[in-house]
């Protein structure tokens, strides 16, 4: 700040000082020339000092008048900062007239309207030496209409691979600060020709962060670990979740990407570089694997695929559903044997109404929804979670299924077959009468719209006739 304040200082003493140079030489010059004599008699190159002493002081009067308005009259008023850009032509435009007025003065016998009209060869050199200059000047007036990109947004030159941070736009070129703090000049007719990717600073701009896991990491639990460890990073802004989402099946990984985006876009470095490193962390917490090139190599050897779960545990959470409490160890063995697993993630329908159906699930870990269409569209009957089961009206009854079945979130299934329902039944006659209450009750739930409605006996029985009918029991 004080730097600044001693800069102005020395800026304005050096204009007072060239200012009195200048007017000084020209009070000089001026006095030993002759105005008296009738125009024409000095020769014009004797008049060129004078001109040319004029301009200069005509020049910094422009400046003057440049920082007088823009600086001082338009801050204070209106507190608008002007562009390099509209100052430059205002000191272009006031030095030119200034200096025809000046020419004029001097070279009073001069049609200068005749000068520019009639030199064709004037305006040849003229063209050519400002192709560049006029180009880029134009070019500039454009961009300052268009106002595609301000001072402080990011911007990427894409075809020169440029990044960085707008500085100032003037008549000539773009200055922009690098990441490498460089500054480059990009000139305006490069820029108006060029594809520009512009982050507008007061704009939420979103980045993209990359990652892979291996295939036996669990995608549900991935998007929720990533998302919670990126979403309060610094500078990610709290305005819009993050994304996680899985952006290819590769050869031996998934492979994720994150979208986030970045209150100050400016310093995009530094916050992909702390969601890179949320991400590992995230991951280590959670057992959850970086995947690198892998080959996995399967042996066979003639045993059918195992469940995902050990069998114990199969046959333990078995044992906690409330049908199958009657069963003994033994039977709950076997049964865990001939169960398959599977997993589905969240949103996912495991069940759809009207599809066939021959066998019936236990939710092992998770959380489903039993939902029936309705004209306001899936109407929620009822959530069932660990230990409960579905899928049993359509495997008992041979009916269509009644509902639709939809993951909560990442749910754990394990599938019991028709076959393997017979086998019981035909050692625990017992076992198709509680289900076939479950089924009853259920059935009254979805006649009625409304949870918790009781069947009457009546119902119950001809259920259970008509079960042991479908499974051909006594
Ligand atoms: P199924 O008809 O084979 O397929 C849809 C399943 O949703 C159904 O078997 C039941 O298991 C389950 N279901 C239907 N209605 C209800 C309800 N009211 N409460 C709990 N589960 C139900």
């Amino acid at each position: 700040m004080a730097a600044t304040q001693s800069d102005r200082k020395n800026k304005i003493f050096l204009f007072l000082f060239a200012a009195i140079v200048v007017g000084l030489a020209l009070y000089f010059y001026a006095s030993h020339f002759d105005f008296t004599l009738p125009t024409g008699k000095h020769r014009n190159w004797q008049k060129l000092p004078i001109l040319a002493l004029a301009s200069l002081l005509g020049y910094l009067a422009t400046r003057f008048l440049n920082a007088a308005l823009f600086d001082f009259a338009f801050r204070i008023r209106k507190r608008y900062e002007a562009p390099t850009l509209v100052r430059n032509i205002f000191t272009l435009l006031a030095f030119a007239i200034l200096f025809l007025l000046l020419f004029k003065g001097v070279y009073n016998d001069y049609d200068l309207g005749a000068l520019f009209t009639t030199s064709a060869l004037f305006g040849v050199i003229i063209g050519l030496a400002l192709q560049d200059t006029l180009g880029n000047f134009f070019a500039g007036i454009s961009l300052h209409a268009d106002r595609p990109f301000q001072v402080g947004d990011v911007i990427v030159v894409t075809q020169q691979k440029l990044t960085g941070v707008v500085e100032s736009i003037t008549w000539r070129a773009i200055k922009i600060r690098t990441f490498q703090n460089h500054i480059v000049l990009v000139s305006n007719s490069l820029a108006a020709r060029e594809a520009i990717e512009v982050a507008p600073r007061d704009n939420l701009n979103a980045r993209l962060a990359f990652f892979s896991t291996i295939y036996t990491d669990s995608p549900a639990k991935t998007i929720h670990v990533v998302r919670e460890s990126v979403r309060d990073a610094d500078n990610v802004s709290d305005k819009i979740t993050p994304i996680v989402r899985i952006r290819a099946l590769g050869d031996s990984a998934i492979d994720w990407e994150i979208k986030y985006w970045l209150d100050d876009y400016a310093k995009y470095n530094d916050t992909d570089a702390l969601v890179r490193q949320r991400v590992w962390y995230a991951l280590r917490r959670n057992g959850l694997t970086f995947a690198f090139p892998t080959r996995t190599l399967h042996i066979e050897r003639n045993v059918p695929v195992r469940p995902i779960t050990a069998q114990d545990q199969i046959a333990d959470r078995l044992s906690a559903v409330d049908v199958f409490s009657p069963l003994s160890t033994d039977e709950l063995r076997q049964l865990a044997k001939a169960t398959a697993g599977h997993v589905f993630a969240p949103g996912e329908t495991l069940i759809r109404a009207g599809d066939e159906g021959s066998s019936m699930f236990v939710v092992h870990n998770g959380r489903v929804a039993v939902q029936v269409p309705d004209r306001a569209g899936p109407r929620t009957v009822a959530e069932l979670t660990e230990g409960n089961f579905f899928g049993e009206m359509a495997l008992f009854t041979g009916e269509p299924r009644t509902a639709n079945v939809v993951a909560l979130e990442e749910t754990e299934v394990l599938e019991i077959g028709h076959a393997a329902m017979k086998h019981l039944f035909e050692t625990n006659p017992s076992l198709a009468e509680s289900i076939s209450w479950t089924i009853a009750e259920r059935q009254a739930d979805l006649a009625k719209g409304s949870a918790s409605a009781q069947p009457s006996i009546q119902e119950t029985a001809g259920l259970l006739s008509s079960i042991k009918r479908f499974f051909g029991l006594h």
